[in-house]
This record gives C-alpha cells, structure tokens and sequence, in this order.
C-alpha cells in the first residue's frame, strides 16, 4: 500500500498510518439535509485546536467566517482582538455556511486547504480537521481519483458537515460535534439543551452504549426565533442559538441571541457606510421595547435587500409568548420559550451608501 502523503514517507509513517486506517470508520459524519437542494443556512463545528494558537489564525486555517463572527458564534466580547490567544486543545465553535444537496448537507466550497510539504490527505482530514471529514470525503469532493497523489500547492475543498434541515419544525443551528473519551449522549443533549431523544433520532443511534469515542454527532441547537421575512436573504443565515451573536446586512446590523426571551434582538452597527437607522413608528429604535410582558412591542429587524442600495426593513413585534397566549401550550423544547411575534406594521428604510 503506497503511503498517503505527497511527498516523502518512511515505511515506519507508512505503517503507523494503515493501523490508523483501520482503527478508523470510513465514514466520519453522515448529516441529513433534506430540505430543498442548494439551500443554505449557518452551521458550525466544535474544533479542538491541535496547537496554541490564535482567533485570527483560526479565520486564516478555515477561511469561512470573519473575525467578528467567530467571536459572535462563541459568544466572546466584541473587539477581542485577532492575536488573543487559543490554547492547545480548547474548543471553539468554527461557523460557516452550509449548502444541501440532494440527501447531504456539506460546507459551501469553503474551507479551502493549500496542500504543504510532507502531508497526506487522511493526515489532513484528522490532524488539521479533527477528523469531521475522512480522506475519501475530501478526494471525492476534489474528484482526486488516487488519494495517494496529491500535489504541494493543489488547493483542497473540506467539505465539513452539516445540515439546514429544521428540528419539530422549528429552526435549529447545527453543530458538528466530535464525541469525547467517555462521554454519552445524555450529558452531549443536556449540554446543549436538545433532549436526548432527538439527538438519537436525529443521529441514527439505536444503541447509546455503542457511542465511540471520534464519532461526529448532528446537534441540532435550538436558536432564536426572528421577525427576518422569508423573502431577506439572510432568514436561513441569522441562525443564533444561546448566548450567541452574529452581523448581516453588509455588517450594517448585529443579532444577538439569549434564551431569556429566546427571540433575536437586533441593533444598528455604525460603520462606515452604514447611516443611522430611521426609528420604527416614529419612535422606537431598532432593538427597543415598548412596554413590558405581554403585548409589549420591539422594533424588530425584518430584513434587507440590495438592489441598487442597501435597504434595511425593520417591523413593529409583539411578544406574544406562549404563556401570554390563552391555552397555549408549548409542545415542542424549542417552541416552549420562544416569542411569537407577529408583524403589526413595515418599514422600509432606504440606507444611503456613502461614498466617502
Ligand atoms: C449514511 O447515510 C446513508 C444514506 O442515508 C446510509 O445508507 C448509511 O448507512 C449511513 N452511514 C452511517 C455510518 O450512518
Ligand atoms: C497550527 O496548526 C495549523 C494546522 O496545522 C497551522 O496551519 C498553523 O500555522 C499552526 N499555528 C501555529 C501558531 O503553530
Ligand atoms: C479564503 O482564502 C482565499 C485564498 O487565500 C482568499 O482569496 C479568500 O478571500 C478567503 N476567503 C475568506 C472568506 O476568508
Ligand atoms: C492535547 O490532547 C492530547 C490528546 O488528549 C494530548 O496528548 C496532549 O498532550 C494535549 N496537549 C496539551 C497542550 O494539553
Ligand atoms: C500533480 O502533479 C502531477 C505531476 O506533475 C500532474 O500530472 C497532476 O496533474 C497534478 N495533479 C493536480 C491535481 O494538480
Ligand atoms: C453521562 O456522563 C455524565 C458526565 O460525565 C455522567 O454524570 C453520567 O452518569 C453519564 N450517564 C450515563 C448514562 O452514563
Ligand atoms: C450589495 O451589493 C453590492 C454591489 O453588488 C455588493 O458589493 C455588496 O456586498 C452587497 N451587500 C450585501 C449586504 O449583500
Ligand atoms: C437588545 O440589545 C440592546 C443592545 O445590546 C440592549 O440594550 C437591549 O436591552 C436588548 N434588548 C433585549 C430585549 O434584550
Ligand atoms: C405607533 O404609533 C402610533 C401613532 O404614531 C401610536 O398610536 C401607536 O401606539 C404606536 N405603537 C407602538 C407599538 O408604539
Ligand atoms: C408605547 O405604546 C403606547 C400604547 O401603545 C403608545 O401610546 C406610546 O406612544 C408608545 N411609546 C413609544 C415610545 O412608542
Ligand atoms: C414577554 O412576556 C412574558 C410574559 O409576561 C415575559 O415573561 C417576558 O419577559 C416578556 N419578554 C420581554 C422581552 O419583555
């Protein structure tokens, strides 16, 4: 067996690699997505840093996300700087953008691995990329028909796992996540607020005792319900679950996301290029209430569109909660704390573009 690596090997790496070859399952993850082919929504993998590093470098290895939305998707302060470190071995939450196709969710082209001196592509797939995708995943995707050859310098898609497929009809974020020494799926499920049941379901997993250590599991994270209309190009992007923050509209506004309401609040960034928001009704700014409780209202983000300029759409919502709702009876974990919000009024607000 030829060793999997593009340049030199030693027969000692070559065996080492075959017994890891066989100690390993062929396929890693195995996401559903059955909603319509070439949807996309946010998705995310827990990544163990192999080494101390650092969030700017992490945005550089996986190139599909920002600063501002890494620090978002993991819930640290606005303005930690690039260099802030990252111990070997911590986690973070890695987002990017998933795309369905057919039966398969996989990370839209992105990341993209410049291939260096000494690696293999199993190499790749497990030390680089926790293993969330096997060796064959990532030939299949680059359409490498040996996947013992392979260039310095060729440019290799990872095609990470995931899914935009909703939970109980609810939107949900998913998370790749790599299974621990030790761990179950009851503290896996309770650790991200998802029973364990619709872990299982969701995972295929007859027999929760067979859980093996490096198995990826679909963990569906319950976010926070919007008022971004179906129609904004952002209503499967603006997925925040708990804790969570993230920016749309060209970064001209910023979503957070906290399970006290459960219900997306929105606020407008001044940057440059991003006027101030017009208030809703003539009196509220975009991300305050009127009132408190049942049938208080927020001025909502509802979406933008850019044709020839950046509009933003902002609407008037009512917390609706479901305890505010006679005989209301939330069924569903993910429906339970969330507000129903319905749309009472519509804004358009035309952002002019600076050119300055
Ligand atoms: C992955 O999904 C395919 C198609 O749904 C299925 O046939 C296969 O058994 C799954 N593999 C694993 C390891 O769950
Ligand atoms: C950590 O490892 C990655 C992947 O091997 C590499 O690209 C990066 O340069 C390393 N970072 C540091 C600070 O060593
Ligand atoms: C990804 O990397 C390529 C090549 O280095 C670069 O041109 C591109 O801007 C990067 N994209 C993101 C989203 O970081
Ligand atoms: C990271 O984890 C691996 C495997 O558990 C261990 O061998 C290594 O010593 C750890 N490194 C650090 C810096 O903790
Ligand atoms: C790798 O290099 C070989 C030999 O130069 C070449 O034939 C092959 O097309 C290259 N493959 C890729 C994917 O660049
Ligand atoms: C699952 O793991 C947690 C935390 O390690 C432990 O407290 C619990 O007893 C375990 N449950 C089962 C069913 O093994
Ligand atoms: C809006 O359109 C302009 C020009 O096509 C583009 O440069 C910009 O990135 C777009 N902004 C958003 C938020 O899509
Ligand atoms: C929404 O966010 C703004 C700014 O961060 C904050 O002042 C406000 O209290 C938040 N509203 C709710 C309902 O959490
Ligand atoms: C919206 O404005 C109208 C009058 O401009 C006012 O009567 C109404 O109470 C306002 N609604 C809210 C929710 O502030
Ligand atoms: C709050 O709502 C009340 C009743 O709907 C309305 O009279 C008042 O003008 C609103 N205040 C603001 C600041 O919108
Ligand atoms: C919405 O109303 C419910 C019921 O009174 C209350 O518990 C909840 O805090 C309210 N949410 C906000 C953001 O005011």
């Amino acid at each position: 067996m030829a060793p999997l690596t593009a340049a030199l090997a030693t027969p000692a790496a070559a065996a080492l690699l075959l017994l890891v070859l066989l100690a390993a399952p062929a396929s890693a993850a195995n996401f559903t997505c059955a909603v319509a082919s070439g949807t996309t929504c946010n998705s995310a993998i827990l990544y163990t840093s192999p080494n101390a590093t650092t969030y700017g470098d992490l945005v550089a290895r996986f190139n599909t996300t920002t600063l501002p939305d890494l620090l978002g998707a993991n819930g640290l302060p606005d303005g930690t700087l690039s260099s802030a470190p990252v111990a070997a071995n911590s986690t973070v939450k890695i987002p990017f953008r998933c795309r369905c196709n057919g039966d398969v969710g996989q990370s839209d082209r992105l990341p993209i691995y410049v291939v260096q001196p000494q690696d293999g592509l199993d190499a790749i797939a497990r030390n680089v990329f926790n293993a969330f995708v096997t060796y064959q995943e990532i030939a299949a995707a680059n359409n490498i028909p040996d996947p013992n050859k392979i260039n310095v310098s060729q440019t290799l898609w990872i095609p990470l796992p995931c899914s935009c497929d909703k939970e109980e009809g609810s939107n949900v974020m998913h998370l790749a996540y790599s299974v621990g020494k030790g761990e179950n799926t009851s503290a896996i499920a309770a650790k991200y607020g998802v029973t364990e049941s619709t872990l299982l379901t969701r995972n295929k997993i007859d027999d929760p005792t067979k859980l093996q250590m490096g198995q990826i599991l679909d963990v569906p994270l319950p976010v926070c319900r919007s008022s971004i209309s179906d129609t904004s190009a952002d209503h499967n992007l603006m997925l925040l679950p708990d804790g969570t923050y993230g920016f749309t509209a060209g970064n001209c506004i910023r979503c957070s996301c906290s399970s006290t309401t459960y219900q997306l609040n929105c606020t407008a960034v001044q940057n440059k290029g991003c006027p101030s928001v017009p208030l809703c009704n003539g009196t509220l700014k975009l991300g305050e209430t009127n009132g408190t409780g049942c049938g208080s209202t927020t001025c909502a983000y509802s979406g933008y569109s850019n044709s020839s300029s950046l509009i933003i759409q902002t609407s008037l919502a009512t917390n609706q909660t479901t305890a505010c709702q006679k005989g209301g009876s939330g069924r569903s974990q993910f429906a339970r704390s969330m507000w129903s919000m319905s749309v009472i009024s519509f804004h358009m607000v035309l952002i002019i573009i600076c050119f300055l």
